[in-house]
Protein backbone atom coordinates (compact mmCIF):
# COMPACT_ATOMS: atom_id res chain seq x y z
CA UNK A 1 0.00 0.00 0.00
CA UNK A 2 1.04 3.64 -0.78
CA UNK A 3 0.40 6.58 1.26
CA UNK A 4 -2.64 7.77 2.09
CA UNK A 5 -5.11 9.72 -0.64
CA UNK A 6 -8.09 11.77 0.46
CA UNK A 7 -11.05 11.69 -1.29
CA UNK A 8 -12.84 14.83 -0.49
CA UNK A 9 -16.74 14.49 -0.27
CA UNK A 10 -19.15 16.32 2.10
CA UNK A 11 -21.53 14.88 4.60
CA UNK A 12 -24.29 15.83 1.93
CA UNK A 13 -23.09 14.25 -0.67
CA UNK A 14 -21.38 11.52 0.44
CA UNK A 15 -24.38 8.84 0.14
CA UNK A 16 -25.32 10.14 -3.34
CA UNK A 17 -21.90 10.80 -5.17
CA UNK A 18 -22.09 7.18 -7.52
CA UNK A 19 -18.56 8.22 -8.55
CA UNK A 20 -17.15 7.03 -4.60
CA UNK A 21 -17.44 3.70 -4.37
CA UNK A 22 -16.38 2.71 -7.74
CA UNK A 23 -13.08 4.95 -7.26
CA UNK A 24 -12.39 3.74 -3.75
CA UNK A 25 -12.88 0.20 -4.97
CA UNK A 26 -10.46 0.89 -8.11
CA UNK A 27 -7.99 2.41 -5.86
CA UNK A 28 -8.39 -0.59 -3.48
CA UNK A 29 -7.12 -2.95 -6.33
CA UNK A 30 -4.74 -0.96 -7.54
CA UNK A 31 -3.13 -1.11 -4.49
CA UNK A 32 -3.67 2.36 -3.20
CA UNK A 33 -5.14 3.30 -0.15
CA UNK A 34 -7.58 6.04 -0.55
CA UNK A 35 -10.60 7.21 2.13
CA UNK A 36 -13.27 9.11 1.60
CA UNK A 37 -13.24 12.16 3.97
CA UNK A 38 -15.61 15.49 4.59
CA UNK A 39 -14.01 18.23 3.83
CA UNK A 40 -15.45 20.22 7.06
CA UNK A 41 -14.61 17.33 9.29
CA UNK A 42 -12.99 19.42 11.94
CA UNK A 43 -11.17 16.44 13.65
CA UNK A 44 -8.86 15.25 10.14
CA UNK A 45 -5.77 16.11 9.79
CA UNK A 46 -5.01 16.53 6.33
CA UNK A 47 -1.31 16.62 6.46
CA UNK A 48 -1.66 13.05 7.06
CA UNK A 49 -2.16 12.75 3.39
CA UNK A 50 -0.04 12.12 0.79
CA UNK A 51 -2.80 13.97 -1.65
CA UNK A 52 -6.10 15.22 -1.23
CA UNK A 53 -8.20 15.04 -4.31
CA UNK A 54 -11.24 17.46 -4.65
CA UNK A 55 -14.44 14.38 -5.25
CA UNK A 56 -17.33 15.79 -4.22
CA UNK A 57 -17.36 18.25 -1.78
CA UNK A 58 -21.11 19.99 -3.34
CA UNK A 59 -21.53 22.41 -0.89
CA UNK A 60 -19.15 24.49 -1.52
CA UNK A 61 -21.14 26.99 -3.13
CA UNK A 62 -23.05 27.92 -0.17
CA UNK A 63 -19.83 28.46 1.78
CA UNK A 64 -17.59 29.58 -0.53
CA UNK A 65 -14.90 31.56 1.73
CA UNK A 66 -14.97 28.83 4.44
CA UNK A 67 -14.21 26.24 1.50
CA UNK A 68 -11.41 28.54 -0.06
CA UNK A 69 -9.98 28.82 2.95
CA UNK A 70 -9.61 25.04 3.56
CA UNK A 71 -8.14 24.73 -0.18
CA UNK A 72 -5.52 26.94 0.93
CA UNK A 73 -4.88 25.09 4.11
CA UNK A 74 -4.77 21.42 2.24
CA UNK A 75 -2.57 23.03 -0.26
CA UNK A 76 -0.43 24.22 2.80
CA UNK A 77 0.19 21.03 4.22
CA UNK A 78 -0.63 18.33 1.84
CA UNK A 79 -1.02 18.44 -2.23
CA UNK A 80 -4.56 19.20 -3.48
CA UNK A 81 -6.04 18.25 -6.43
CA UNK A 82 -6.62 19.68 -8.36
CA UNK A 83 -4.75 22.72 -7.34
CA UNK A 84 -6.19 25.48 -4.70
CA UNK A 85 -5.46 28.09 -7.85
CA UNK A 86 -7.48 26.24 -10.28
CA UNK A 87 -10.21 25.94 -7.84
CA UNK A 88 -10.79 29.48 -7.17
CA UNK A 89 -10.48 30.33 -10.90
CA UNK A 90 -13.11 27.41 -11.64
CA UNK A 91 -15.89 28.37 -8.96
CA UNK A 92 -17.33 31.61 -10.36
CA UNK A 93 -18.38 31.37 -13.99
CA UNK A 94 -16.97 34.48 -15.36
CA UNK A 95 -13.96 32.67 -16.16
CA UNK A 96 -16.02 32.10 -19.60
CA UNK A 97 -15.28 35.63 -20.20
CA UNK A 98 -11.64 35.12 -19.99
CA UNK A 99 -11.87 31.74 -22.20
CA UNK A 100 -14.52 33.96 -24.87
CA UNK A 101 -11.31 36.55 -24.11
CA UNK A 102 -8.47 33.57 -25.36
CA UNK A 103 -10.75 32.81 -28.36
CA UNK A 104 -12.83 29.81 -27.15
CA UNK A 105 -16.24 29.32 -28.25
CA UNK A 106 -18.56 29.95 -25.33
CA UNK A 107 -22.47 29.71 -24.58
CA UNK A 108 -22.70 34.12 -24.72
CA UNK A 109 -23.21 35.65 -21.13
CA UNK A 110 -23.57 38.85 -19.67
CA UNK A 111 -22.76 39.37 -15.82
CA UNK A 112 -24.61 41.24 -13.20
CA UNK A 113 -22.85 42.19 -9.99
CA UNK A 114 -23.55 44.27 -7.09
CA UNK A 115 -23.37 47.86 -8.01
CA UNK A 116 -24.59 47.06 -11.74
CA UNK A 117 -27.86 49.07 -12.91
CA UNK A 118 -29.58 47.18 -15.79
CA UNK A 119 -30.52 43.38 -14.38
CA UNK A 120 -30.90 42.61 -17.95
CA UNK A 121 -28.12 43.90 -19.72
CA UNK A 122 -28.17 45.51 -23.18
CA UNK A 123 -27.27 43.48 -25.43
CA UNK A 124 -28.72 39.84 -24.52
CA UNK A 125 -30.60 39.01 -27.12
CA UNK A 126 -34.33 38.84 -27.45
CA UNK A 127 -35.23 34.96 -26.62
CA UNK A 128 -35.70 32.38 -24.11
CA UNK A 129 -33.01 32.99 -21.35
CA UNK A 130 -31.10 31.67 -18.80
CA UNK A 131 -30.64 33.21 -15.47
CA UNK A 132 -27.85 31.93 -13.13
CA UNK A 133 -25.87 33.31 -10.33
CA UNK A 134 -21.76 32.94 -11.53
CA UNK A 135 -20.95 30.61 -8.25
CA UNK A 136 -23.40 28.09 -8.36
CA UNK A 137 -23.47 23.63 -9.14
CA UNK A 138 -26.05 20.88 -9.29
CA UNK A 139 -28.74 23.77 -11.24
CA UNK A 140 -29.38 25.62 -7.85
CA UNK A 141 -31.06 28.96 -8.42
CA UNK A 142 -30.82 28.74 -12.08
CA UNK A 143 -34.17 29.14 -14.22
CA UNK A 144 -34.98 29.74 -18.15
CA UNK A 145 -37.33 32.52 -19.21
CA UNK A 146 -39.52 33.55 -22.29
CA UNK A 147 -38.39 37.04 -23.49
CA UNK A 148 -42.18 37.74 -22.33
CA UNK A 149 -41.28 36.70 -18.76
CA UNK A 150 -38.48 39.43 -18.79
CA UNK A 151 -39.71 41.07 -15.71
CA UNK A 152 -40.10 37.56 -13.65
CA UNK A 153 -35.90 37.31 -14.89
CA UNK A 154 -35.16 40.69 -13.98
CA UNK A 155 -36.89 39.73 -10.84
CA UNK A 156 -34.75 36.73 -10.60
CA UNK A 157 -31.40 38.75 -11.28
CA UNK A 158 -32.31 41.28 -8.32
CA UNK A 159 -32.71 38.83 -5.89
CA UNK A 160 -29.51 36.90 -6.44
CA UNK A 161 -27.53 40.46 -6.55
CA UNK A 162 -29.38 41.70 -3.52
CA UNK A 163 -27.95 38.39 -1.66
CA UNK A 164 -25.04 39.76 -2.36
CA UNK A 165 -24.07 37.66 -5.41
CA UNK A 166 -23.48 38.12 -9.21
CA UNK A 167 -25.48 37.03 -11.64
CA UNK A 168 -25.37 35.76 -15.42
CA UNK A 169 -28.30 35.96 -18.25
CA UNK A 170 -27.35 33.54 -20.86
CA UNK A 171 -29.79 32.82 -24.45
CA UNK A 172 -31.31 29.74 -23.92
CA UNK A 173 -29.70 27.50 -26.31
CA UNK A 174 -32.28 25.89 -27.87
CA UNK A 175 -30.92 22.62 -29.39
CA UNK A 176 -30.27 21.29 -25.39
CA UNK A 177 -34.38 20.44 -25.37
CA UNK A 178 -33.13 18.14 -28.56
CA UNK A 179 -30.18 17.05 -27.43
CA UNK A 180 -29.64 17.87 -24.18
CA UNK A 181 -25.47 18.63 -23.82
CA UNK A 182 -22.30 16.88 -23.79
CA UNK A 183 -19.66 16.46 -21.12
CA UNK A 184 -16.39 15.44 -22.19
CA UNK A 185 -14.08 13.94 -19.27
CA UNK A 186 -10.50 13.92 -19.25
CA UNK A 187 -7.96 12.24 -16.56
CA UNK A 188 -4.07 13.24 -17.03
CA UNK A 189 -4.89 15.38 -20.10
CA UNK A 190 -6.28 12.25 -21.80
CA UNK A 191 -10.04 11.54 -22.94
CA UNK A 192 -11.36 8.85 -21.11
CA UNK A 193 -15.43 9.03 -22.04
CA UNK A 194 -18.08 11.57 -22.54
CA UNK A 195 -21.68 11.67 -22.17
CA UNK A 196 -24.66 13.57 -23.03
CA UNK A 197 -26.92 14.91 -20.15
CA UNK A 198 -30.56 15.79 -20.71
CA UNK A 199 -32.37 19.08 -20.78
CA UNK A 200 -32.62 20.32 -17.34
CA UNK A 201 -34.29 23.20 -17.15
CA UNK A 202 -38.70 23.50 -18.12
CA UNK A 203 -40.23 26.13 -19.12
CA UNK A 204 -42.45 27.98 -16.60
CA UNK A 205 -40.57 26.29 -13.62
CA UNK A 206 -38.88 27.87 -10.91
CA UNK A 207 -35.67 27.81 -10.07
CA UNK A 208 -34.55 24.74 -8.13
CA UNK A 209 -33.06 24.82 -4.27
CA UNK A 210 -32.25 20.53 -3.97
CA UNK A 211 -28.70 19.93 -3.80
CA UNK A 212 -28.72 18.84 -7.20
CA UNK A 213 -31.52 18.33 -10.30
CA UNK A 214 -32.54 14.63 -11.50
CA UNK A 215 -30.26 14.39 -14.48
CA UNK A 216 -30.66 11.73 -17.37
CA UNK A 217 -26.95 10.75 -18.31
CA UNK A 218 -26.07 8.48 -21.32
CA UNK A 219 -22.91 7.29 -22.50
CA UNK A 220 -21.97 9.46 -25.81
CA UNK A 221 -19.28 8.91 -28.69
CA UNK A 222 -17.84 12.53 -29.37
CA UNK A 223 -17.99 13.90 -32.61
CA UNK A 224 -14.80 15.33 -33.71
CA UNK A 225 -16.22 18.96 -34.04
CA UNK A 226 -16.49 18.86 -29.72
CA UNK A 227 -13.17 16.94 -29.34
CA UNK A 228 -11.57 19.84 -31.14
CA UNK A 229 -12.71 22.34 -29.13
CA UNK A 230 -12.36 19.86 -25.72
CA UNK A 231 -8.47 19.63 -27.06
CA UNK A 232 -8.76 23.68 -27.05
CA UNK A 233 -9.66 24.11 -23.48
CA UNK A 234 -6.67 22.03 -22.49
CA UNK A 235 -4.08 24.47 -24.72
CA UNK A 236 -5.98 27.40 -23.33
CA UNK A 237 -5.86 26.33 -19.66
CA UNK A 238 -2.42 25.56 -19.27
CA UNK A 239 -1.58 29.18 -20.67
CA UNK A 240 -3.68 30.80 -17.91
CA UNK A 241 -1.80 31.85 -14.60
CA UNK A 242 -3.79 29.83 -12.15
CA UNK A 243 -2.56 26.56 -14.41
CA UNK A 244 1.31 27.51 -13.58
CA UNK A 245 1.92 25.81 -17.25
CA UNK A 246 0.08 22.09 -16.14
CA UNK A 247 -3.32 20.45 -17.41
CA UNK A 248 -5.24 19.88 -13.98
CA UNK A 249 -5.56 16.34 -13.23
CA UNK A 250 -9.24 15.66 -14.23
CA UNK A 251 -11.44 18.57 -16.52
CA UNK A 252 -14.82 17.88 -17.54
CA UNK A 253 -15.58 20.19 -20.20
CA UNK A 254 -19.55 21.19 -20.72
CA UNK A 255 -20.86 21.60 -24.51
CA UNK A 256 -23.86 22.94 -25.84
CA UNK A 257 -24.63 23.11 -29.82
CA UNK A 258 -25.38 26.72 -31.19
CA UNK A 259 -27.61 27.30 -33.62
CA UNK A 260 -25.05 27.95 -36.59
CA UNK A 261 -24.14 24.55 -35.28
CA UNK A 262 -20.90 25.14 -33.41
CA UNK A 263 -20.03 23.85 -30.30
CA UNK A 264 -19.53 26.14 -26.89
CA UNK A 265 -18.88 25.98 -23.40
CA UNK A 266 -21.58 25.76 -20.98
CA UNK A 267 -19.20 25.28 -18.17
CA UNK A 268 -16.26 23.82 -17.26
CA UNK A 269 -15.97 21.63 -14.18
CA UNK A 270 -12.41 21.28 -12.64
CA UNK A 271 -13.48 21.42 -8.83
CA UNK A 272 -16.13 18.49 -7.82
CA UNK A 273 -17.60 17.11 -11.35
CA UNK A 274 -19.75 13.99 -11.64
CA UNK A 275 -17.70 12.18 -13.63
CA UNK A 276 -20.49 9.56 -14.87
CA UNK A 277 -18.22 5.80 -13.99
CA UNK A 278 -20.73 4.20 -14.23
CA UNK A 279 -21.34 5.32 -18.16
CA UNK A 280 -18.03 3.72 -19.24
CA UNK A 281 -16.13 0.41 -18.65
CA UNK A 282 -12.61 1.57 -17.24
CA UNK A 283 -13.55 5.08 -16.24
CA UNK A 284 -13.00 4.58 -12.52
CA UNK A 285 -9.73 2.58 -13.50
CA UNK A 286 -8.33 5.70 -15.56
CA UNK A 287 -9.25 8.35 -13.17
CA UNK A 288 -7.33 6.41 -10.28
CA UNK A 289 -4.47 5.89 -12.59
CA UNK A 290 -4.38 9.35 -13.78
CA UNK A 291 -5.47 11.49 -10.63
CA UNK A 292 -4.27 9.19 -7.69
CA UNK A 293 -1.17 7.53 -8.62
N1 LIG B 1 -27.64 28.84 -21.71
C1 LIG B 1 -28.25 27.67 -21.52
N2 LIG B 1 -28.93 27.08 -22.53
C2 LIG B 1 -29.55 25.89 -22.34
N3 LIG B 1 -29.56 25.22 -21.17
C3 LIG B 1 -28.89 25.77 -20.14
C4 LIG B 1 -28.20 27.00 -20.26
N4 LIG B 1 -27.64 27.29 -19.06
C5 LIG B 1 -27.97 26.27 -18.24
N5 LIG B 1 -28.72 25.36 -18.87
C6 LIG B 1 -29.29 24.12 -18.31
O1 LIG B 1 -29.19 24.21 -16.90
C7 LIG B 1 -28.31 23.22 -16.39
C8 LIG B 1 -27.46 23.80 -15.27
O2 LIG B 1 -26.70 24.88 -15.75
P1 LIG B 1 -25.12 24.93 -15.55
O3 LIG B 1 -24.52 23.66 -15.96
O4 LIG B 1 -24.64 26.16 -16.21
O5 LIG B 1 -25.05 25.18 -13.99
P2 LIG B 1 -24.48 24.35 -12.75
O6 LIG B 1 -25.33 24.79 -11.63
O7 LIG B 1 -23.03 24.56 -12.70
O8 LIG B 1 -24.79 22.86 -13.01
P3 LIG B 1 -23.92 21.54 -12.71
O9 LIG B 1 -22.88 21.87 -11.71
O10 LIG B 1 -24.93 20.58 -12.21
O11 LIG B 1 -23.39 21.14 -14.02
C9 LIG B 1 -27.51 22.73 -17.59
O12 LIG B 1 -27.13 21.40 -17.40
C10 LIG B 1 -28.52 22.91 -18.74
O13 LIG B 1 -29.43 21.82 -18.81
MG1 LIG C 1 -23.53 22.05 -15.62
Amino acid sequence: MSAPIALATAAVARDVDEDLPPLLRAAHDAGIEAVAVDWDDASTDWSTFERVVIRSTWDYTQRLEEFMAWTDHVASVSRLVNPASVVAWNCDKRYLAALGAAGLPVVPSWFVGPGDSASIPAGVPEGEIVVKPTVSAGSRDTARYRWAQREQAEAHVRRLVGGGRTAMVQPYEPTVDRDGETALLYFGGALSHAIRKGPLLRPDAAPTRALFAEEHITAVEPVPEQLAVGEQVLDALVALDPFAGSTPDYVRVDLVERADGGFAILELELIEPSIFTATAHGAAERFVDAVLR
